[in-house]
């Protein structure tokens, strides 16, 4: 799968392209990230690419011209790109959304500053936006990076081994608990089945685990 993603911030992305699953994913040319510095299509010598709202009030707006011509450049040799505007007001990112995604050969990523972006741009050239939360965060880098790991993480061959696909979420429920050595830590001790060898009972307290720990903590999605 193919990212591009428009940033006034392109060297932040090294955090995801440079350490972990998402670089190994790049190694193993599943996965490819192109930054886009959005004052490179900046219409004037000051490289700006915001400017005041109309009808006044605090914070800039970001231009809707340098935006249009970079999605236009991404498009010239990826036409089929889907545009994505990272954005508090969009759908919020599930699981379900992510693995949706994975199954898209490009996306194109639009990361906000200041106030955001001109409307006319997401009545125009925005395809979805997508929310990681009901909350504001500064800009759309933290959130663009959030999913692409969640995206790529739904990729085949992305994961170094697919049964992390069972983690919370993936059948609905949260994952069971995880423990390893040593056996005992300050009299606290590992459940005795995990040591017993027996796979097949192992395999079912871990989902009566999973199901009492989504009982316990997400009671929204034993409802569903
Ligand atoms: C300070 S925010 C602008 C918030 C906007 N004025 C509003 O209230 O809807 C700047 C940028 O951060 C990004 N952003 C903020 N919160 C986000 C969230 N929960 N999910 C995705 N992106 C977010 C968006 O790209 C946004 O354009």
């Amino acid at each position: 799968m193919r990212f591009d993603v428009i940033t006034l911030f392109p060297e932040m992305f090294s955090a995801i392209k440079d350490e972990g699953v998402i670089a190994r994913g790049i190694k193993k040319s599943l996965l490819l990230i192109n930054t886009w510095q959005l004052r490179d299509f900046s219409h004037n010598k000051h490289r700006n690419i915001d400017d005041a709202p109309y009808g006044g009030g605090a914070g800039m707006v970001m231009q809707v011209k340098p935006i249009r011509d970079c999605i236009g450049k991404i498009k010239q040799d990826n036409p089929k790109t889907k545009v994505i505007y990272l954005s508090p007001q969009g759908e919020r990112l599930t699981h379900d959304l992510a693995k949706e995604l994975s199954s898209l050969d490009s996306i194109t990523l639009l990361c906000g500053r200041y106030e955001g972006v001109d409307e006319r741009i997401i009545e125009h050239d925005v395809d979805r936006e997508i929310s990681i939360g009901d909350y504001v965060i500064s800009g759309g880098e933290l959130a663009a990076m959030v999913l692409i790991d969640a995206v790529s993480r739904q990729i085949p061959g992305v994961l170094g081994n697919q049964d992390s696909l069972d983690d919370s979420f993936a059948n609905g429920l949260l994952d069971y608990p995880h423990y390893t050595r040593p056996e005992e830590v300050d009299g606290q001790v590992v459940p005795k089945i995990l040591l017993s060898g027996h796979q097949a009972n192992i395999e079912a307290w871990r989902q009566a685990q999973a199901i009492q720990n989504t009982q316990k903590k997400r009671k929204d999605l034993v409802k569903k």
